[in-house]
């Protein structure tokens, strides 16, 4: 049982700031879908101040499974993302990466999705996490550019199948019948079942 107010109470000094949009049931689903990855690789994509994330640094460092996190940090501000206007979200992510203990364990690729994945040769990914950009277009695009780095034993996921239109739409369109929805509004694709 993940306890996300836990991750707030760091005690004055170290309060850190996870403010996003990731509940209790998704934060189990996520760290299930890590868990039994072992000296592997995981991506996020679309951090914002790092919530999502933080409920699988513990098992990837348990597991010697290694984290990227990906994001520019510059979200579109019609999107319901006016404190990005306002406040370094980056540095908020960073800052909160830091007091929870796991900066060490992240690497951190500040820039466009499509660009990181380029980082990565194929077939050498464990898991992505796509949680950027909403649109048809933008989910449709990164699903592109991440599927190839999957490996064969690999799964790629992502956030707000059930409540954002063109993240279902695009994952739908791409994965049919494949798509597993384990909990949330998570959606899961595992590569062996897909190519099978
Ligand atoms: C919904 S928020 C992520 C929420 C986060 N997973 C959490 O649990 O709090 C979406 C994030 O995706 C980032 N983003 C949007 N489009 C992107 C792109 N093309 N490449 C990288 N990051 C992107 C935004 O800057 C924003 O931080």
């Amino acid at each position: 049982m993940v306890d996300m107010k836990m991750l707030h109470s760091f005690g004055r000094a170290k309060t850190v700031d996870l403010g996003g949009w990731f509940d209790e049931i998704e934060a189990e689903v996520y760290q299930s879908l890590a868990r039994h990855i072992r000296c592997g690789v995981v991506i996020e994509v679309g951090v914002w101040k790092g919530r999502s994330l933080s409920t699988i640094l513990e098992v990837c460092r348990r597991n010697e499974t290694r984290v990227y996190a990906v994001d520019t940090w510059k979200p579109d501000l019609r999107d319901g993302y006016g404190e990005a206007a306002e406040r370094n979200i980056e540095a908020i992510f960073r800052q909160n990466i830091r007091r929870l203990g796991y900066a060490e364990s992240v690497e951190i690729f500040a820039e466009k999705s499509c660009k990181a994945s380029r980082r990565f040769p194929d077939g050498c990914v464990d898991l992505v996490f796509i949680d950027a950009e909403h649109s048809y277009k933008a989910v449709m695009e990164d699903i592109r550019h991440w599927f190839p780095k999957i490996s064969k034993s690999g799964t790629i996921a992502g956030h707000d199948y059930t409540t954002r239109a063109g993240v279902r739409r695009a994952v739908d369109e791409l994965f049919g019948e494949y798509v597993a929805l384990p909990g949330g509004s998570i959606w899961a694709v595992k590569k062996s079942e897909f190519s099978r």
